[in-house]
């Protein structure tokens, strides 16, 4: 069907599913274990009322704000997703070019299927994009990644680095079909070196964490990348109010290292059953909501609808990203997928400003919402 014809995200995923490869749709699609985490990353936002107020000029809304201190179009953002190329030869390259007239912030994997100078290289003026880093048991393989990243830092303006996948999930969806793996990986993968090495079996995702290190600590981790750049530092994968409340008290005491986190639990694809960013945002705000005043905070997993990210903007969240939503627009119709599935959930954030009263996203905070009625009330 035409793109236009597509109205909200499942319906763009549904179309993807027909148009994908069955060995690409298992690899997004799966999650850890039972899959719990996933869906309740969505779910829970269903729980979360808003409370919109009325006599409120609205006839404009604007998404507009900055992320880093970079001006972006829309706090809605691409998170970092392997192998875009499994969905469309047009890749994370695509991704670029189907947000791009939204001002989104783009965040690339480290096991992009697209080198990063050619992910970047018809960027437009002014467009933000970070670099997800999976730190490599061999160091000197990110020593040279950062190397090149830190070269192409009029397009990559941040280091994010992922911590809630020291070991992958067991994704049994992905695993199901581990025959073609390898040879799956291996044509859409960047690094033809490890490819050789590669050990066969075990699904997409198993055959990508292979060379990724589990030894990573405070101490030693983040010193480490600081010497190799001096980009800031994202964290990605807090998912406890004690690990945020640690990220903070680490960038008070070195500033210009970490300058936000990602409240995630890699879209239920690492321990299932872990919490919803929603919930540890709850947590922040309860037990140390000074965490907002010194770093940023961004989330992202289960997003459907324009709904879901202004709900996240309310409890403190700067920032709001869609992971398999931009694969599924890739797969649904190449970089006009994603152009598409941008289309609507910023339709649906600019609605839903509106409709609450709200003219900017600043203005933003928990007197919209109320969570008494939802599991997660922390009070
Ligand atoms: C991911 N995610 C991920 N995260 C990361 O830091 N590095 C990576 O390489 C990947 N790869 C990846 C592949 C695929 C297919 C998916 C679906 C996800 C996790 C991703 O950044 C993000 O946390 C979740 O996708 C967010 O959840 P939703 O939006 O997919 O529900």
């Amino acid at each position: 069907p035409p793109l236009h014809t597509l109205l909200n995200l499942d319906e763009i995923e549904a179309v993807a599913k027909t148009q994908v490869s069955k060995k690409c749709w298992a690899y997004y699609f799966s999650a850890g274990d039972d899959l719990f985490s996933k869906y309740y990353n969505g779910s829970v936002y269903r729980s979360i009322l808003l409370r919109p107020r009325v006599f409120v000029d609205c006839t404009t809304a604007t998404t507009a704000t900055t992320l880093l201190g970079h001006k972006v179009g829309t706090p809605l953002y691409v998170s970092p997703a392997a192998m875009a190329r499994l969905a469309h030869p047009d890749g994370e390259a695509g991704i670029a070019r189907g947000i791009s007239s939204f001002g989104a912030m783009q965040l690339v994997s480290n096991n992009a299927s697209q080198t990063p100078e050619q992910i970047v290289a018809d960027a437009k003026p002014g467009a933000v994009f970070g670099w997800q880093l999976y730190v490599q048991t061999t160091r000197a393989k990110s020593e040279a990644m950062l190397a090149r990243i830190n070269k192409l830092r009029d397009h990559f303006k941040c280091i994010v680095l992922t911590l809630d996948a020291p070991v992958p999930g067991k994704r049994e969806h992905d695993e199901k079909s581990n025959l073609e793996s390898q040879a799956v990986v291996d044509a859409a993968s960047n690094d033809k070196a490890a490819d050789e090495k590669r050990p066969g079996g075990g699904g997409v995702g198993q055959q990508l964490f292979w060379g990724t290190a589990a030894d990573l600590t405070w101490d030693t981790t983040i010193p480490w990348i600081a010497k190799h750049t001096d980009l800031p530092i994202v964290l990605k994968g807090v998912q406890t109010h004690e690990d945020a409340y640690l990220a903070a008290q680490y960038a008070r005491k070195h500033p210009g290292t970490i300058r936000a986190i990602i409240l995630s639990n890699h879209g239920g694809r690492a321990l299932d059953t872990a919490p919803p960013a929603v919930h540890t945002l709850l947590e922040i705000r309860k037990y140390c909501p000074e965490v907002f005043d010194t770093i940023e905070v961004w989330v992202d997993g289960g997003i459907k609808r324009g709904t879901d990210v202004v709900k996240a903007l309310c409890l403190g969240a700067k920032a709001v990203g869609v992971g398999r939503a931009a694969l599924w627009g890739l797969g649904a119709g190449g970089w006009q997928g994603v152009e598409r599935t941008f289309e609507i959930l910023q339709g649906e954030i600019d609605t839903c400003l509106k409709l609450l009263g709200v003219k900017e996203v600043s203005e933003l905070g928990p007197r919209f919402v109320s969570v008494s009625s939802s599991p997660l009330d922390l009070s």
